[in-house]
C-alpha cells in the first residue's frame, strides 16, 4: 500500500520553515562580506534589482512547481520536472541538480555550522576573551580548524566533536519529519534568532564613536557606507554577478529546497503571500540585521579603509575574527559573543535541515521507503561525504564545493526551472497555477518579468560567466599547484555523486514503469 506523504501542520509552519531555510549563514556572514568588498552602497542597487527581477519571481516559480509536483507525490526536481513535461524522457535527469546541489551545500554547510556552535561555547567560557589582535584571533581560528597547531589548539579534535554534535542535531530533526521535526524546530529557532538579532543590532547601533582618535568612525557613517548609493557600480559585471549570486544563495532559490518544502503543501494552499512573507523575512534579516550588525560594527572599530580588506579576507574572517574582536571590547562581551555565535548556529541549522530534505524526500517518494530508512541512508552517506570538507579545508575543498553546489548549479537549475515554467507549462497555465488558492494577486507586471526578464537575466549571467571565467576555472588557474590534486579529486567526487544520483533516478523510474505494467 502506498504510504501517505508528510505535510505541514500550519501555514505559519511552512512560512517559518522556508524563512528558516533562507535565513542562514548567508545572511549574517556572506552578505556583509559581499556588500563590504563591493563598496557597500555600490552593491545594494544590483542587489535589490536582482531581488525583484530574479529572486522573487524564482521564489514564486519554485513554490508553484513544488506544490504542483507534490500533487503527484513527487517532492524533488526529477519527479516534479517529469510531471510538468511528461513527454520528455530526459528532463528528469536535469532534475538531479535539485538533489545534488543541496546535498553538496549540506556537506560543507553543516561543518561550518558546527564552528558557530563551538564558538558559542568558547564565547561563554571566555576561551578567546583575552585575544585582542587580528593575528592572534586568526591563529585561534586556524588552530580550531586544524590548519595549524598552536597554543590554542593542538589538533582538529574539538572541531570534530562539535561537528558530530551538529550533524546528529540535523539528523535528529529530519528524523521527526516535516511536521514533527522541521516545522517545530523552525518556529522556535527563528523566534530566538530574531531576539538575538535585535539585541545585537541594538548594541551595535548604540556604539556611537568609540574610537576617540577617529570620531568619523561612527555608527552613522557605518550605516552610510551601506546605504549611500553608488550608481557607478552598475557598470561593473562583477558586482552584478556577486549580487545575483547572493540573492540565489540567501533566498535558497535555484537550490531545490523550496521545491521540496512546497511539495508538502495541499493543492489549494496559498503560495503567493506565503512565499512573499518568507522572502520578506529573509531580506529583513539579511539587510537590516545582517547588514547593520557586522558592517556597522566593523566600520566603527576598523574604519572605512580597512573594512573592504577585512571583507575581502574572507567570509570566515568577518564572522570568526572581526566580530569576536569587536565584541571583546564591549561590556558583557561573553554574553554578546554567545548571542552572535548562537544566532549563527540557529540560522545554520534551520538552513542545513532544509538542504538535507530533498535527498530524504527523493528516497521516500521515488523508492517508497520509510522516513526512518531514508534518514539512515542519508545520514551514512552524508557523514562520509562531509569528511573531505573537514580534513582538507586548507586545500580549498570547501570553496570548490561552494562554487559548484552553492553558485554555479544554482543559476543553471534556475534557468531550467524558468524554461519549464514559461515555455513547457505555458505562461497562461502557469499564471493560473500560481494563483490557485492565492491570498493575493501577483502584480501583473510580473507576468512580463517572469516571461522575459528573469530568463534573459539568467542567460546573461550564465553567458557572462562563461565568457569571463569558464576557462580559468576548468584549468584551475587560480588554484595553487599543491592544491590541484585535491581540487581535481573533489571534482571527480562530485561527478561520481552526480552520476550516481542519475542512475538512481533511472532505477526508480524503471521500477515504477514495471509496477505500472503489472497493475495493467
Ligand atoms: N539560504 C541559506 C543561507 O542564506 C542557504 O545561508
Amino acid at each position: 500500500m502506498a504510504k501517505t506523504r508528510d505535510s505541514w501542520g500550519s501555514r505559519l509552519g511552512i512560512i517559518m520553515a522556508v524563512a528558516g531555510s533562507a535565513i542562514g549563514l548567508g545572511n549574517f556572514l556572506r552578505f556583509p562580506a559581499k556588500a563590504a568588498s563591493n563598496g557597500g552602497g555600490a552593491f545594494m542597487i544590483p542587489y535589490f534589482i536582482s531581488l525583484f527581477l530574479l529572486g522573487i519571481p524564482l521564489m514564486w516559480i519554485e513554490w508553484t512547481l513544488g506544490r504542483y509536483g507534490g500533487g503527484f507525490e513527487h517532492g524533488t526536481a526529477p519527479g516534479i520536472f517529469h510531471s510538468v513535461w511528461r513527454k520528455n524522457r530526459f528532463i528528469k535527469y536535469f532534475g538531479v541538480i535539485g538533489i545534488f546541489g543541496p546535498l553538496v551545500i549540506f556537506i560543507y554547510y553543516t561543518y561550518i555550522g558546527c564552528w558557530t556552535l563551538a564558538y558559542s561555547f568558547f564565547a561563554l567560557s571566555g576561551k578567546y576573551h583575552a585575544i585582542t589582535g587580528q593575528a592572534d584571533m586568526q591563529a585561534f581560528l586556524r588552530g580550531f580548524q586544524g590548519l595549524e597547531h598552536n597554543t590554542y589548539f593542538q589538533g582538529i579534535g574539538p572541531a570534530y566533536l562539535f561537528f558530530l554534535v551538529t550533524f546528529i542535531i540535523n539528523i535528529w530533526v529530519i528524523y521527526f519529519g516535516i511536521r514533527g521535526g522541521i516545522e517545530k524546530i523552525c518556529k522556535w529557532a527563528l523566534g530566538l534568532l530574531f531576539i538575538f538579532g535585535f539585541l545585537l543590532m541594538a548594541r551595535v547601533l548604540t556604539l556611537g564613536a568609540p574610537n576617540q582618535l577617529n570620531p568619523g568612525w561612527n555608527v552613522a557613517s557605518g550605516m552610510g557606507f551601506l546605504w549611500n548609493p553608488d550608481f557607478s557600480a552598475l557598470k561593473s559585471a562583477k558586482v552584478w554577478l556577486e549580487a545575483a549570486g547572493q540573492i540565489f544563495f540567501t533566498l535558497s532559490v535555484g537550490i531545490g529546497v523550496i521545491l521540496t518544502y512546497a511539495s508538502y503543501l495541499k493543492k489549494g494552499d496559498d503560495v503567493v503571500l506565503s512565499g512573499l512573507t518568507a522572502s520578506t523575512m529573509n531580506t529583513f534579516a539579511e539587510v537590516i540585521l545582517g547588514g547593520s550588525i557586522v558592517i556597522t560594527a566593523a566600520f566603527v572599530f576598523f574604519g572605512p579603509s580597512q573594512i573592504g580588506d577585512i571583507a575581502r579576507s574572507g567570509v570566515f574572517n568577518l564572522g570568526f575574527v572581526t566580530m569576536p574582536l569587536v565584541l571583546n571590547q564591549l561590556p558583557l562581551s561573553e554574553l554578546l559573543g554567545f548571542c552572535w555565535f548562537f544566532l549563527l548556529f540557529l540560522a545554520g541549522v534551520t538552513s542545513s535541515i532544509s538542504l538535507a530534505q530533498p535527498a530524504i524526500a527523493f528516497l521516500e517518494d521515488e523508492f517508497q521507503i520509510s522516513r526512518k530508512k531514508a534518514v539512515t541512508i542519508f545520514g551514512c552517506v552524508a557523514f562520509l561525504l562531509c569528511q573531505p570538507a573537514i580534513f582538507f579545508l586548507g586545500r580549498g575543498v570547501v570553496d570548490e564545493l561552494d562554487f559548484w553546489g552553492g553558485t554555479f548549479f544554482l543559476v543553471v537549475f534556475a534557468a531550467i526551472e524558468v524554461i519549464l515554467f514559461v515555455w513547457v507549462f505555458g505562461m497562461e497555465a502557469a499564471w493560473d497555477e500560481i494563483h490557485k488558492g492565492a491570498d493575493m494577486r501577483v502584480p501583473k507586471i510580473y507576468k512580463f518579468i517572469i516571461r522575459y526578464i528573469t530568463p534573459a537575466f539568467l542567460f546573461i549571467i550564465l553567458g557572462m560567466w562563461f565568457a569571463q571565467e569558464w576557462l580559468s576555472i576548468i584549468l584551475m588557474k587560480n588554484v595553487s599547484s599543491d592544491n590541484r590534486p585535491f581540487i581535481l579529486a573533489t571534482r571527480l567526487g562530485l561527478l561520481a555523486l552526480f552520476l550516481t544520483l542519475g542512475v538512481l533516478v533511472k532505477i526508480a523510474w524503471r521500477k515504477k514503469a514495471r509496477q505500472a505494467q503489472r497493475i495493467e
